[in-house]
């Protein structure tokens, strides 16, 4: 259910920067999230440096781009967009979300289509046509906001994710970022 976000600030953006405070933000924010199940890969919290330099790591790289959802001016979740390798001509159309996240006490406030919708736009204003995106089957709250996003869900691995000795499913989703009549 939706909170009520009117005494809440809440903000969406596209970082290419992040300071030491903004590192700690996220930082507690994907260890609380991969704490409560839902943390890009990682099953349980890395030691503290790991994280960090995970951020760190990803503002070096060309092909991501790293988005950020506030409450109050902090930093509680992101996704990223990570874009083809230039020898890919055959798939330089599409683009794919990932490592989308809201620490636990930031979800239900919106922030979470406002995120998406913000990679979306700087997807399509770098000219891409499709958003691709994966994601394990256990994910409930994902699965549907994705699905009330316009995502739709193709195929599905079973081998996708492999946890408490057990293999996850995985759901693989795609969206159309324009209304293209002949395609
Ligand atoms: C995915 C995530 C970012 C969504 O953020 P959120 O703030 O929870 O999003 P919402 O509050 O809009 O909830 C998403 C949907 O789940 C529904 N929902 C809420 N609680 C639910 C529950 N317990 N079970 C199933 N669905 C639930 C909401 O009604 C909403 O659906 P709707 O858009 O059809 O109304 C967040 O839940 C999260 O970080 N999850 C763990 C990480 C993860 O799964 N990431 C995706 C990997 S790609």
């Amino acid at each position: 259910m939706a909170k009520n976000t009117q005494s809440w600030n809440v903000s969406v953006e596209m970082v290419t920067e992040l300071n030491r405070n903004d590192i700690s933000e996220i930082s507690d924010a994907a260890e609380s999230a991969i704490a409560a199940g839902g943390g890009f890969g990682w099953l349980t919290p890395p030691p503290r440096s790991v994280l960090e330099n995970y951020w760190k790591g990803v503002l070096l790289i060309p092909d991501r781009q790293l988005f950020v959802g506030k409450l109050d001016q902090v930093i509680v979740g992101s996704c990223q967009i990570v874009t083809p390798q230039k020898n890919n001509e055959a798939q330089a159309f599409a683009c794919q979300l990932t490592t989308f996240f809201l620490m636990p006490q930031a979800r239900g406030y919106g922030i979470a289509q406002r995120l998406v919708a913000e990679a979306e736009d700087y997807a399509r204003s770098a000219g891409f046509r499709v958003l691709n995106l994966d994601v394990r089957e256990t994910q409930d709250r994902a699965i549907h906001a994705f699905e009330a996003l316009g995502y739709e869900h193709f195929g599905t691995n079973k081998y996708y994710a492999f946890v408490d000795g057990n293999y996850v499913a995985g759901r693989y989703f795609t969206k159309k970022l324009y209304d293209e009549k002949n395609t």
